[in-house]
């Protein structure tokens, strides 16, 4: 069974890092746009800079959670793809092999100039960065307004798959927000969420609930499909 699963903020909540929408439109206290925009970066470099600094400090130091490995889990007896909005490696970490990041990584830093150019980076990052070419570093993070290199991977996952779970997502972001509706009109689909934006239909089964009690039910609704 090919399961592609598309997941948010939401599923790393309870690994301790903060979702977007649901603390009043601000990002650990910034402005969206300020933080995670191009714009953003040319106005304030130092800023941005020490904003992703400080997630990437954070995210060392949570680890996944059971939401994330009984995803990963499901690999044993399942061709499964992560489609991901989340920046963070919690899907990697919990032993998910096939972990596509629509909106970048934290843990990656690129070139100014050349997007393809992606080195792997734990360390803090400052404006004297640069690469063996002389190139300015920068987060590897798609910011608003910046193109989704992997969207048309994404989408041909989903147009592929039996089985859609959507984990811990508002919704409200497109590109990603979209996917859903390349889903295949006989797959079935989860959405776990404790606030979802989706109703229950007959095609979506809809778990109000958090990611780490939804998610393993999910999981072990398949399985039992399986048996
Ligand atoms: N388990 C599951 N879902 C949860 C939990 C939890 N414990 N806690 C909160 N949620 C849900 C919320 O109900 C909400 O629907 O997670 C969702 C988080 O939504 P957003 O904060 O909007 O996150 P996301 O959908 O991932 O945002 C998309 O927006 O700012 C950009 O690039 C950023 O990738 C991000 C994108």
């Amino acid at each position: 069974m090919k399961i592609v699963v598309l997941t948010g903020a939401g599923i790393s909540a309870e690994s301790g890092l903060k979702t977007f929408r649901d603390s009043n439109g601000l990002w650990e206290g910034h402005d969206v746009l300020s933080v995670a925009s191009p714009e953003g970066y040319a106005n304030n470099p130092e800023l941005v800079l020490d904003f992703y600094n400080k997630r990437r400090q954070q995210l060392l130091e949570v680890t996944p959670n059971i939401a994330h490995k009984a995803l990963a889990a499901l690999e044993k007896e399942h061709d499964v793809v992560i489609i991901t909005q989340n920046v963070d490696d919690l899907h990697e970490r919990a032993g998910s092999n096939h972990v596509i990041h629509l909106h970048g990584e934290l843990l990656k830093v690129r070139s100014t100039f050349d997007e393809n150019l992606v080195l792997d980076w734990k360390e803090d990052l400052n404006l004297g960065d640069f690469c063996e070419h002389n190139h300015q570093l920068r987060p590897h993070i798609v910011w608003f307004g910046e193109a989704v290199p992997m969207l048309d991977i994404a989408i041909e996952q989903v147009e592929n798959a039996d089985i859609i779970i959507i984990v811990g997502t508002s919704m409200q972001v497109y590109p990603a927000a979209d996917l859903i509706q390349y889903a295949p009109y006989d797959s079935q689909i989860y959405f776990v969420d404790p606030n979802p934006s989706i109703a229950s239909s007959k095609q979506i089964k809809v778990y109000a609930e958090k990611a780490t009690t939804g998610v393993p039910k999910v999981v072990a609704n398949i399985n039992a499909l399986e048996g």
